[in-house]
């Protein structure tokens, strides 16, 4: 048990050195990025409404912050090299929007690649990140996130130090998301360099690309921390082409794995199921605990069919995913020795999706009814002394 706890410890101070140090990322960046619904099909007023939506249907008192203009916005370059929106989809250009979305309360993301030409064949920053990071504080750019289409030949961790110095020279705090797709490691270097890396290929709105890529994230949690998280991409919830059980287990380990909490649905005409869902405040402040410990797999059965994700809180507590990838019910036993516990430790137990208590327990605890298939149910659990 000894051995547990000093490897907890030392995976929260692993992640906490060699942090970039921009002020960011304290806990996973939450907003929105438009490319899971609308990928190329943007314009100025579907991302100002998206915004305005977002605050209107509570999202922003949740916790979502950034609006994300992802591939697609970029026009072209200037004789002198200053890039400029598409003239067509952002009229006013992207300051314009920037200031509408600083006016409610919030902050703006915008998209670039490393390479030459962004995976959408608009103008990449390659050779102009001094341009364009300048560019992005001029028009009050608060996240850059980099793609790494048409850049196969150059080494990730150095190109994306480029922007990530570019960024930090002007004096404007951005936070900067690395995407790589995962390619070549880049949680070994992207605590140095950017605030979030993906771990990935790009996720896809059905059952097996989320749980692919979930289980992705198995061997690498210690790498996240403080200043930098893993990121198995931005959310589906809502897209439609899950059902909601499985989108509820898809927002549950997001939360505990210190995921980034990007929607990626239609915000505009949300449904109230899929709102519920992702402004679950139990739920979202395991993702926010300042402790900044990414959830890990503590515990399979019957060959990863039933599983146990657990993370360290701040208050001493656990938080705990019981996850059930079957396509039958299932009953799953966590014990306290999964969960960086002694047997004999009193635990008060929550459901954080019902918001129910369940009482004290030694040891143990199985839920008394089955977990649905491809379902969950997700808990803390809190030292009673
Ligand atoms: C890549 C990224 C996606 C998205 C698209 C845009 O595939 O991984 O997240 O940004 O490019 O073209």
């Amino acid at each position: 048990m000894m051995k547990i706890a000093a490897t907890l410890l030392a995976t929260i101070a692993l992640a906490t050195v060699n942090a970039l140090d921009n002020g960011l990322a304290l806990t996973p960046q939450m907003g929105w990025s438009s490319w899971n619904f609308y990928a190329c099909n943007i314009n100025e007023s579907v991302i100002m409404n998206t915004a305005k939506a977002m605050v209107s249907n509570g999202m922003a008192d949740a916790g979502y912050t950034y609006v994300n203009i992802d591939d697609c916005w970029a026009g072209g370059r200037y004789p002198n090299g200053t890039v400029y929106a598409d003239p067509t989809n952002f009229p006013n250009g992207i300051k314009y929007v920037a200031d509408y979305i600083h006016s409610l309360g919030l902050k703006i993301g915008i998209y670039t690649d490393a390479g030459t030409e962004t995976c959408q064949k608009r103008v990449g920053s390659y050779g102009y990140e001094a341009n364009d990071a300048q560019t992005y504080a001029e028009w009050g750019i608060d996240y850059v996130k980099e793609d790494w289409c048409y850049a196969t030949l150059e080494n990730p961790q150095q190109r994306y130090q480029i922007m990530s110095q570019a960024l930090n020279a002007t004096g404007r705090p951005m936070f900067f998301s690395l995407c790589d797709w995962g390619y070549e490691n880049p949680w070994t270097f992207g605590m140095s360099v950017g605030n979030s890396w993906r771990t990935t290929p790009d996720i896809k709105d059905n059952w097996d690309s989320m749980l692919s890529n979930l289980m992705a994230q198995a061997p690498i949690t210690s790498f996240s921390g403080i200043g930098g998280f893993n990121d198995p991409d931005m959310m589906m919830v809502g897209n439609g082409g899950m059902s909601n059980t499985e989108y509820v287990s898809h927002f549950s380990l997001w939360s505990l794995l210190n995921a980034p909490l990007i929607a990626g649905c239609d915000l505009i005409d949300i449904d109230q199921e899929t709102l519920s869902i992702l402004t679950a405040s139990e739920v979202i402040a395991i993702n926010q605990d300042p402790l900044g410990v990414q959830g890990s797999l503590v515990k399979s059965y019957n060959g990863g069919l039933q599983q146990i994700w657990a993370k360290p809180l701040s208050n001493g507590a656990r938080a705990v995913v019981l996850f059930n990838t079957d396509t039958n019910p299932a009953t799953i036993e966590l014990l306290w020795g999964n969960i960086w516990m002694e047997p004999s430790q009193q635990l008060s137990i929550r459901n954080l999706w019902t918001q129910t208590n369940l009482g004290t327990f030694t040891e143990s605890y199985e839920s008394d009814s089955l977990i649905p298939p491809h379902g969950c149910i997700m808990l803390t659990l809190t030292p009673t002394n």
